[in-house]
C-alpha cells in the first residue's frame, strides 16, 4: 500500500516527484524517497516521516537528474525508518528500486542471496529485488530487462515496482503484479504512477500495465513485453476526470470537499443510464445477459470496509425488490473460506479503489467456482473491473480523503439501480413502481443538497461532543448499515471509539456502556420502524446516554426526546441509507478537526489496501 512516482524527461526530475509522491501520500506516509539518473550515477535521499521531510532534506542537499523514481512508503515489512524508506539499491548503489506490494518469498531469498556475500541494509523484503537484479545483472551479457524478468520470476507476492540503473542510464524499467502502475505519456515525457491523480496535472494520457508485464521507458517511448520476453502492443486510454477535481479546491481537506461533492457525484453516476417514462436502465460495460438476469438464485456481495457496508444495504434492497436470497461477506472471509457458488451465484465485489488485495482475491475464488461475478468500480481500467466478467462504475471522480464518503454514496446509488434493473427483468416489481423509484433516486441530488446547507448546524452538535471518548450508533432495516458506516467514520479519522448496532440488539449488550458520556446516534427516520426506534430512544434516555437523531424532516416524536437532532429530507425507506449518511460524514469530520486529528491521511490507515 505505498505510492510510487517516476519521472523520465527533459527537465529535472526531483521537483514531479515531490509533487507526485504528495498526491499519493494518502497511500502511505511513514517514510518516503527518491533516486535520480545524474550524468550515469545514481544519487538517493529517503527519510522516515512524511513527504515535507524529504523535501526540506532535498533542500538541504539537492541531487539532480532526468530521471527519477520515488516511493511514499506504508509499512508492512520493517518498521518506519531511513534505511527501510525506499529506493533500495544493490550492494555497490548502482541500481535503486521502488516496490509496492509484499515479496512473501524474501526470506529464504534473502538468506540465500546473504550466503551468496550480497550485503542488506534495511529490514524490508523489498530490498531482495534490488539483490536479485545485482546478481542477474552480473553475467556477461544480461540486459537490465532480462535481470529484472529473471528476477520477478523467482519472487512470490505481489509487486509494483519502478527501477533504474548505471549499467543502462537512460531509462525506467516497470513492472506489476496485483499492485496498480500506470504509465503517462507526454512528448518527450513519461510519467509512471501508482494512480491516476497524481498524474494527472501532467497528462491525461495512460496506459495501464497488466499483471506481469514489464514497461521499458525511455525519454522517446514505452515498451512492453511479458516476463517471458514477448512483446505487448499496448493502446493508451485519455482519462477524462479533470485535474482540478484531484485538487482540493478551497476546503480545508480533501474529506470535506468530497463530501460535498456528493449531489454532483450521485447526478454523474445516473447521468445516461436511466429513463423515467420509459423505466429504461442501462449499464455500458455489465456483460450480463437477460438469461443470467433470470437464472441467478443467489446473489453474494463481497468487499472490505466502507464498500461492505454498501453492500449490507444492497442485501436489505435485492431481497425486498429483486427477491433473491442475498448475503454480505467480508471478502477476506470469503475468498478462503470454501464458499459453496455456482453458476446460479452472482458475485458482486464492490470497490472503490478497484484495487483491494482482498476483494481481487474473493474474485479469483468465486469465478473458480463458476460464479457470474460483477464489480461496482470508482476507478475505470482498475484490476476488480478488469478480472470481474462484467463492471458498473461508479462516477464519484477520484477519492482522495482516506475516509471514504462519496465513493459509498455512489455505490449506494448503483446497488439501488442495480437492483432495480434486476427487478425489472425479472419482473419482480410492476413496472410502474421501477418507474417511480427511478423518479425517487433523481430527486435524491437535491436532497444531499439541502442536508449540506446544514453544516454550521453538524458542526455545533460535534462541537458539544467532541470530547467524548466513545460513541453508540444504532439504526434499524436500512439504518442498520448507516450506523456502521457512521461508526467507521467517527473512529477511522477522530480515534473515537464507535460502535454500530442494530437498534434492537442494544438491549442485548452495549445498553451497559451507556451514561452521560456516551453520546448515542440513532437513525430515526419516518418510516416502518420509526415507532420501535422511538422506543430505543426511551431506553437510552432513560439510562442518562445523550442522544443525537438523525430525522426526517418535519418530524416530532424523535425530535422531542433526543438531546440534538439533525433533519434530513424525506425520501423512501429505499433511498434513505444515502441520505442519512451525510449527517454522520459531517459528524465525524467536525469531530476529527476539533480533536486536531489528520483528516485525510488518519493514522495507520490507507485508502488502497493492497495486501491481504
Ligand atoms: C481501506 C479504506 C476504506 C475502504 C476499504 C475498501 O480500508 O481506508 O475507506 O472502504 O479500504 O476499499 P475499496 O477501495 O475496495 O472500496
Amino acid at each position: 500500500m505505498c505510492g510510487i512516482f517516476a519521472y523520465i524527461g527533459t527537465k529535472e526530475a526531483i521537483p514531479f516527484l515531490l509533487e507526485g509522491l504528495k498526491k499519493l501520500e494518502y497511500r502511505g506516509y511513514d517514510s518516503a524517497g527518491v533516486a535520480t539518473l545524474d550524468n550515469g550515477r545514481i544519487f538517493s535521499s529517503k527519510h522516515a516521516g512524511k513527504i515535507v521531510e524529504l523535501e526540506t532534506e532535498l533542500q538541504k542537499r539537492p541531487i539532480g537528474g532526468k530521471i527519477g523514481i520515488g516511493h511514499t512508503r506504508w509499512a508492512t515489512h520493517g518498521r518506519p525508518s531511513d534505511e527501510n524508506s525506499h529506493p533500495h539499491c544493490d550492494c555497490k548503489g548502482e541500481l535503486a528500486v521502488v516496490h509496492n506490494g509484499i515479496i512473501e518469498n524474501y526470506l529464504q531469498i534473502r538468506r540465500d542471496l546473504a550466503e551468496e556475500g550480497h550485503h542488506f541494509a534495511s529490514t524490508t523484503d523489498t530490498e531482495v529485488l534490488a539483490h536479485l537484479i545485482e546478481k542477474f545483472l552480473k553475467k556477461r551479457g544480461t540486459s537490465l530487462e532480462e535481470a529484472i524478468r529473471s528476477t520477478l520470476k523467482i519472487i512470490e507476492g505481489s509487486y509494483a515496482i519502478a527501477v533504474i540503473a548505471q549499467k543502462e542510464p537512460n531509462k525506467i524499467i516497470a513492472a506489476r503484479k496485483g499492485s496498480p502502475l500506470i504509465i503517462g505519456l507526454k512528448e518527450g515525457e513519461f510519467f509512471v504512477s501508482s494512480d491516476i491523480p497524481a498524474m494527472l496535472k501532467y497528462t491525461s494520457q495512460i496506459i495501464y500495465l497488466n499483471d506481469l508485464e514489464i514497461a521499458t521507458i525511455t525519454g522517446y517511448d514505452v515498451k512492453v513485453q511479458s516476463l517471458k520476453g514477448d512483446k505487448i502492443k499496448k493502446e493508451s486510454v485519455l482519462i477524462s476526470w479533470d485535474p482540478e477535481s484531484a485538487e482540493k479546491g478551497g476546503y480545508s481537506h480533501f474529506m470535506l470537499k468530497e463530501i460535498h461533492e456528493q449531489p454532483k457525484a450521485i447526478r454523474d453516476t445516473i447521468a445516461g443510464r436511466v429513463k423515467i417514462e420509459s423505466s429504461f436502465i442501462h449499464f455500458d460495460e455489465l456483460n450480463f445477459t437477460e438469461e443470467e438476469a433470470r437464472k441467478i438464485n443467489r446473489i453474494v456481495f463481497t468487499a472490505c470496509g466502507t464498500s461492505w457496508h454498501a453492500g449490507l444495504v444492497g442485501e436489505y434492497l435485492m431481497e425486498q425488490y429483486v427477491k433473491i436470497p442475498t448475503e454480505v461477506e467480508y471478502a477476506a472471509e470469503f475468498r478462503y473460506r470454501h464458499p459453496i457458488v455456482d453458476e446460479n451465484t452472482l458475485v458482486i465485489a464492490i470497490s472503490q479503489s478497484g484495487e483491494t488485495a482482498d476483494t481481487v482475491g474473493a474474485i479469483w475464488e468465486a469465478k473458480a467456482q463458476g460464479a457470474k461475478v460483477i464489480s461496482i468500480c470508482n476507478v475505470v481500467g482498475s484490476t476488480i473491473a478488469r478480472e470481474s466478467h462484467g463492471v458498473i462504475y461508479t462516477y464519484a471522480g477520484p477519492e482522495i480523503g482516506v475516509a471514504s464518503t462519496k465513493a459509498f454514496t455512489t455505490q449506494l446509488t448503483i446497488i439501488y439501480l442495480f437492483a432495480l434493473y434486476l427487478a425489472k427483468k425479472r419482473k419482480s416489481i410492476p413496472i410502474s413502481e421501477v418507474k417511480k423509484m427511478i423518479g425517487d433516486l433523481i430527486e435524491i441530488p437535491d436532497k444531499m443538497e439541502r442536508i449540506l446547507l446544514k453544516e454550521k448546524e453538524i458542526e455545533k452538535i460535534a462541537k458539544k461532543y467532541y470530547k467524548s471518548n466513545n460513541a453508540l450508533f444504532l439504526g434499524r432495516g436500512k439504518g442498520f448499515p448507516v450506523a456502521l458506516e457512521g461508526a467507521l467514520k467517527l473512529k477511522e479519522i477522530s480515534y473515537v471509539h464507535a460502535e454500530g448496532y442494530p437498534a434492537a440488539e442494544m438491549k442485548h449488550g452495549p445498553i451497559a456502556l451507556i451514561d452521560k458520556n456516551m453520546p448515542v446516534i440513532v437513525l430515526a427516520l419516518q418510516g416502518r420502524r420509526y415507532e420501535k426506534v422511538l422506543g430505543n430512544i426511551e431506553e437510552v434516555k432513560a439510562r442518562g446516554g445523550m442522544v443525537i437523531s438523525i430525522v426526517s424532516e418535519g418530524d416530532k416524536d424523535a425530535t422531542e426526546k433526543a438531546d440534538d437532532i439533525i433533519a434530513v429530507p424525506s425520501t423512501t425507506e429505499a433511498l434513505s441509507s444515502i441520505l442519512s449518511v451525510i449527517p454522520l460524514q459531517l459528524f465525524a469530520y467536525y469531530i476529527a478537526v476539533k480533536r486536531g486529528c489528520h483528516v485525510d491521511q488518519p493514522r495507520n490507515l490507507a485508502k488502497s489496501v493492497t495486501v491481504e
